[in-house]
């Protein structure tokens, strides 16, 4: 069995103040989860967030990192850096990246590397534009993207990351994939996982549904076999909202 794991990712927003009063109310609403709970902040939050969030059960995470040790990266952040600042996880490749800031396959196998060396979890994120859905290229496109992510990791490392299958077209949009269509994408993906790597290393693999989940659609997509958590932007703002995500086992 896998345990769930559900990640809010607060993109750009929450200053460091609004960070420590999103964090204090989250702590006692998601003490009793039984899955890993996660949020993603921005860099200028990690010592609030870090400090708020200590000898809690809510782990802190960055929403990007870069692929070299240091250097002339105007702008960058180490997986060094991250890991000096108590960073524990690390999206890598959001579709808002790859969209508006040139990421690509390439930087994103770059970054994946990086964070594993240096002892980070990866949440790499896949996912289709609403047009690649139509035209049928979903199911081949997902596949690529998270092999080509992983290339260069040993199987050992493999099992420890993380995939978050986000449709680009279900983002902020409110529009979820339907409970089926996210597990079936999601199969497509531990399928090329066992293709590559075997059946025992894709059965680890934790693989998370993201795009406009909230607490109203948490339970239907949790009940999927195949979906072992969740990437949460903008439910994740909201304390009430996420710790509903969070605490999806809940009559
Ligand atoms: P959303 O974002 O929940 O606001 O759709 C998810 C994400 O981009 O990770």
């Amino acid at each position: 069995m896998r345990r769930a794991i559900m990640a809010g990712n607060w993109k750009m927003n929450k200053d460091p103040a609004e960070a420590a009063e999103l964090v204090k109310a989250l702590v006692p609403a998601v003490k009793d989860a039984r899955c890993d709970v996660v949020v993603c902040v921005p860099a200028v939050d990690f010592f609030t967030v870090r400090a708020a969030a200590e000898g809690t059960n809510i782990k802190l995470g960055a929403q990007n990192v870069h692929y070299e040790a240091s250097g002339a990266y105007t702008g960058e952040l180490s997986a060094g850096m991250l890991k000096a600042c108590g960073v524990e996880y690390v999206i890598i490749g959001h579709s808002e990246r790859r969209q508006y800031f040139g990421e690509t396959d390439k930087t994103v196998n770059l970054r994946t590397l990086s964070a594993v060396a240096a002892g980070l979890t990866p949440i790499i994120c896949v996912g289709e534009m609403k047009e690649e859905r139509i035209s049928g290229y979903t199911n081949a496109l997902v596949e690529y993207q998270t092999l080509i992510a992983l290339n260069g990791l040993t199987a050992q490392q493999v099992q420890n990351v993380i995939i978050a299958y986000e449709p680009v077209w279900a983002i902020g949009t409110g529009l979820v994939a339907s409970d089926g269509e996210a597990n079936e994408t999601i199969g497509v993906i531990r399928e090329a996982l066992q293709r590559k790597y075997g059946k025992d290393i894709s059965q680890a693999v934790r693989i998370q549904y993201g795009g406009s989940m909230n607490a109203g659609n948490v339970k239907g997509l949790m009940a999927q076999p195949e979906i072992d958590g969740g990437l949460v932007g903008g439910a994740s703002l909201k304390p009430a909202e996420f710790s509903a995500v969070v605490m999806y086992h809940q009559p």
